[in-house]
């Protein structure tokens, strides 16, 4: 070990996603082979006992990153002193609920959260929101820490962009590997816009390589961006393993660096780029260098790209104002 531990929290440590995320964590997947890591652990009471049980399976892993392990059911303490802080826990829609109720119910929890980190989480901290709506769940968070810098706040859209560059190599019958630039504008829900006009495959641009705009907008398009129902649909359960890997996805490539001449896509608060009102945050083509992202400037956005990536931020400001109205932001 060449470091001091990094802490790490997660909430929502004894659900699906944690039970997939936090092996990988501890492996080192995370932040680097060469980092040990502190899991911070924050459930709900009534999880707590099952958080324990994830525990002991941890420390059957005998991780040699694996610094330790608390558990919490306080925000406060569970954010003490975090460095990377994954914010998993959220309240599901149930049947009946309004996009209202759901928002107000996660208030509840990404507000005091947000408090949590502002109050002590470490200088450096950093922030993935996946539990959904994320984008408005990290916004709701980002809004009650103030004295936290706005561009440490970010939610999940990685998932999303794996699976469009997953199709898009599927279509074309290379490697995902030979995928570069893949971008996800907007929300994490169905209104996303998978972007492959300036995608490419194997140096050549994407859209190019595909011709043709049927299967873009018939197939590719609403495969990618309704595959976490589709998901629900056959799992009978949320997508968990894909969700977690794309959770450390996200982590890695913002602590180590997106590769030269790629991107990758993050939601993140918006500067006002590509027309998307500020401080919104939405998905963007994104580069990482030295644990920073910055989201690529200069594309050329045609009229059908124009039209789906204001229909999503459309959505985002429709949340941002009914939080608003909540008093949550
Ligand atoms: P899950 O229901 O299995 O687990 C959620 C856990 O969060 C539960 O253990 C619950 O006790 C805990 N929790 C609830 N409130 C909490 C709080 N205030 N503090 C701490 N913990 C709390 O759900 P899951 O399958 O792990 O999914 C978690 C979230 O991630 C859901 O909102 C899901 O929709 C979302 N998700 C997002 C993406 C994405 O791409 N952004 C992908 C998949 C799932
Ligand atoms: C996903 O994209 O798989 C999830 O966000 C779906 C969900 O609603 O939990």
């Amino acid at each position: 070990m060449t470091q001091a531990p990094v802490n790490v929290t997660v909430t929502g440590a004894a659900g699906q996603i944690g039970y997939a995320l936090l092996f990988r964590i501890a492996s080192g997947q995370l932040l680097g082979a060469d980092t040990p890591v502190k899991l911070r652990l924050l459930e709900i009471p009534q999880a707590v006992k099952a958080a324990e049980g994830t525990a002991m399976e941890l420390e059957d892993g005998a991780f040699p990153l694996l610094a330790g392990i608390d558990i919490f059911d306080d925000p406060k303490q569970a954010f003490a002193g975090a460095n990377v802080a994954l914010l998993v826990g959220a309240r599901p829609r149930t049947k009946g609920m309004e996009r209202g109720d759901l928002l107000e119910a996660n208030g509840g929890i990404f507000k005091p959260q947000g408090e949590a980190i502002n109050a002590g989480a470490a200088e450096d901290i950093k922030v993935l929101v996946v539990g959904n709506p994320a984008n408005t769940n990290s916004l709701i968070a980002r809004s009650n820490a103030p004295d936290v810098p706005i561009e440490r706040f970010t939610a999940m859209t990685r998932l999303d962009h794996n699976r469009a560059t997953a199709q898009l190599a599927k279509k074309l019958g290379v490697s995902v590997s030979d995928v570069k630039k893949m971008t996800i504008w907007g929300n994490h829900s169905a209104t996303q816009y998978p972007d492959i006009f300036h995608a490419e495959v194997a140096g050549k641009n994407a859209a190019e390589a595909v011709n043709d705009q049927k299967w873009l907008e018939e197939d590719f398009i609403p495969t990618v961006a309704k595959r976490g129902a589709a998901i629900i649909e056959a799992r009978g359960a949320s997508s968990a393993a894909s969700a977690a890997s794309a959770a450390i996805d996200h982590v890695y490539t913002w602590v180590n660096g997106t590769a030269e001449g790629d991107w990758t896509s993050m939601a993140v608060p918006s500067d006002g780029s590509y027309g998307v009102p500020e401080g919104l945050i939405s998905s963007f083509p994104v580069t990482c260098r030295g644990g920073k992202w910055e989201i690529v400037q200069g594309l050329e956005i045609d009229e059908f790209s124009r039209g789906k990536i204001d229909a999503s931020v459309a959505e985002l400001s429709e949340e941002r104002e009914a939080v608003r109205k909540l008093g949550l932001v």
